[in-house]
């Protein structure tokens, strides 16, 4: 009997020891200005008590910085590839030249650097940045490769709002994994354990005062039904393209992958006091990600189906900077006019098989992704409505490169008011009809496509994307033949900076690379701006190639260098 309670007593206080330790909520570290460097590397992180778990990570072990941009400037991004793998980074939401996107045929081969540029021109909001290699995403994403992006503007600026970063304005990726028994992470769709900016079971300490939280759905599958465990309101003040025009108080947001939501929650007078911002996950339906349940196989997990906390919240005392209130008002968005589309595209999600039995694999149109077929070319500046119906017996988080838009229809019906705010990604659920409007501006590429796809990496992985080139009729290849361009490199010999002299007018450069004998790449320099010259300081001594291609008949010419 004695014997009995001792082992009761010993089983129940260690539940309970087990219960209350929390660890500190990390707060990825952040990058401003308009230069950024972004290292790609394998590395470990101790996740788990015991062996650490491999990981790769940006500049760190888990994830990325979180990078901030000021809309109207111009930034420069310096992407070093020091994985074992080749990988892209592709950055989500941006409205950019497919060219600098990142997406799958933006790859950077190990030991290579990339480095795109482009003017921001998105609204503040937050954004994120990830892989995009095909095939590889979920792997790639799985491993720690993401990172978040705050965008600021003046208008957003200009609002009475929550934003000292890691103070009341708090970054939250949400993701799963499962762990194998030497706490490696084990490739799955779904995890059995709850991860927030990395860290199992987290908690964070919250001043008593308005709170804002940028919520990012970086789940390799999963949803979250977000809300709070004392039932509480919270607002929601942005969705993934930015401002809504108007808070908007809900007691639940249902987040799916790729997604990003940014809420308002007031903790005003709480001092002391605690709270768990959950994923009402029970409420799912079998055809939903996240509310899908097995007893066994790939997709079995511990968290599938049911209510789990996300994220411990204790509350201590406010700081001077807070606000007593929050605005009514937030901005006025001006969406394309429907009357001002010229064309409707239909897209169908379906379900398909490839052996009778096995389990579905799910297509766009009823084609898998094809790297080398371009499923649309859109002419640039063109206003279109896209209609995705879906009979497939899932859901599926639509996504779209290039362009923010806004939901027309769901079912038929008008969007709710937290749907009404620009978007990038629209949750498509089984069965059902959606369509969006968006404007295809800025930038024609007759080369690089953007794509659309399911957000869910192993859809994707999968084939569950197309892809599409906005295209200029004007700037296109066409059957004009260019005079070959005249250019030789200087010095040759040379130490830190290639320069190019053109023997007559400078040509308009599309891309340059620079390559061994063998083939390795080591810069790729999309529309290289090179007044000042190409800066081969890294490079080792050898000899090497300059590959030009020519922005109007997209060929491409070779010169060797030697570097001292
Ligand atoms: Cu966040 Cu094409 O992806
Ligand atoms: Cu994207
Ligand atoms: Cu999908």
């Amino acid at each position: 009997m004695k014997k009995h309670f001792i082992l009761f007593l010993f089983l129940f206080t260690s539940r309970l020891a087990l219960a209350q330790t929390y660890n500190s909520l990390w707060i990825p570290d952040t990058l401003s200005g308009t230069n950024f460097t972004l290292t790609a590397v394998d590395t470990f992180k101790q996740m788990i008590p015991g062996n650490q778990t491999i990981t790769a990570a940006y500049n760190g072990n888990w994830m990325g910085p979180t990078l901030i941009w000021q809309k109207g400037s111009t930034i420069n991004m310096t992407v070093h590839n020091k994985l074992q793998d080749s990988t892209t980074i592709h950055w989500h939401g941006m409205h950019l030249p497919a060219v600098m996107d990142g997406g799958p045929h933006q790859i950077i081969p190990p030991n290579t650097t990339w480095s795109p540029y482009w003017k921001i021109t998105n609204n503040a909001g937050t954004y994120w940045y990830h892989p995009h290699l095909h095939m590889e995403a979920q792997k790639q994403l799985e491993s720690g490769l993401a990172g978040m992006i705050i965008i600021r503007d003046s208008i957003e600026s200009s609002l009475k709002l929550p934003r000292t970063y890691g103070v009341d304005d708090i970054p939250l990726a949400l993701t799963d994994r499962k762990f194998t028994s030497s706490n490696q992470i084990n490739s799955a769709p779904y995890g059995d354990s709850m991860m927030v900016n990395g860290v199992l079971r987290p908690q964070f300490t919250v001043p008593a005062q308005w709170v804002r939280f940028r919520i990012l759905d970086a789940a390799i599958e999963r949803s979250y039904n977000l809300g709070f465990n004392d039932g509480r309101s919270f607002y929601m003040i942005s969705s993934d393209g930015g401002l809504l025009d108007s808070p908007v108080a809900v007691k639940k947001y249902f987040i799916s992958a790729g997604e990003r939501v940014e809420i308002l929650v007031n903790f005003s007078h709480q001092k002391g006091s605690s709270v768990d911002l959950m994923a009402y996950n029970s409420t799912l339906a079998q055809s939903e990600p996240g509310g899908d349940a097995f007893p066994n196989g790939p997709f079995e997990n511990y968290l599938q189906r049911k209510d789990f906390t996300i994220l411990h919240l204790n509350v201590t005392d406010s700081n001077s900077n807070s606000i007593s209130s929050i605005p009514t008002k937030l901005t006025t968005n001006i969406f394309p006019d429907v009357a001002s589309a010229v064309l409707t595209r239909s897209l169908s999600i379906s379900d398909s098989s490839d052996r009778p039995g096995a389990p579905p694999k799910f297509i766009i149109n009823h084609k898998f992704f094809d790297y080398n077929y371009y499923n649309y070319s859109v002419p640039l500046n063109n206003t279109e409505i896209w209609e995705i119906s879906s009979t497939s017996n899932f859901s599926h988080p639509f996504h779209i490169h290039d362009v923010e838009f806004h939901i027309l229809s769901i079912d038929g019906g008008t969007a709710p008011p937290q749907l009404q705010g620009w978007k990038d990604v629209v949750y498509v659920k089984s069965k059902q009809k959606v369509s969006f409007i968006a404007r295809f501006a800025d930038y024609a590429d007759s080369l690089h496509p953007f794509m659309y796809h399911c957000h869910i990496a192993l859809h994707e992985d999968e084939g569950m994307m197309g892809q599409f080139l906005v295209e200029n009729e004007k700037t296109g290849i066409n059957n004009i033949s260019y005079p070959k361009p005249n250019f030789s490199l200087f010095p040759n010999p040379a130490n830190n900076k290639l320069m190019i002299n053109f023997d007559h007018e400078p040509i308009d450069v599309y891309y340059i690379t620079i390559t061994d004998i063998l083939g390795r790449t080591y810069f790729m320099l999309p529309k290289p701006r090179f007044e000042n010259g190409i800066d081969i300081s890294t490079l080792k001594p050898g000899n090497y190639f300059l590959n030009l291609t020519d922005n109007s008949n997209k060929q491409t010419y070779t010169r060797s260098f030697v570097k001292q």
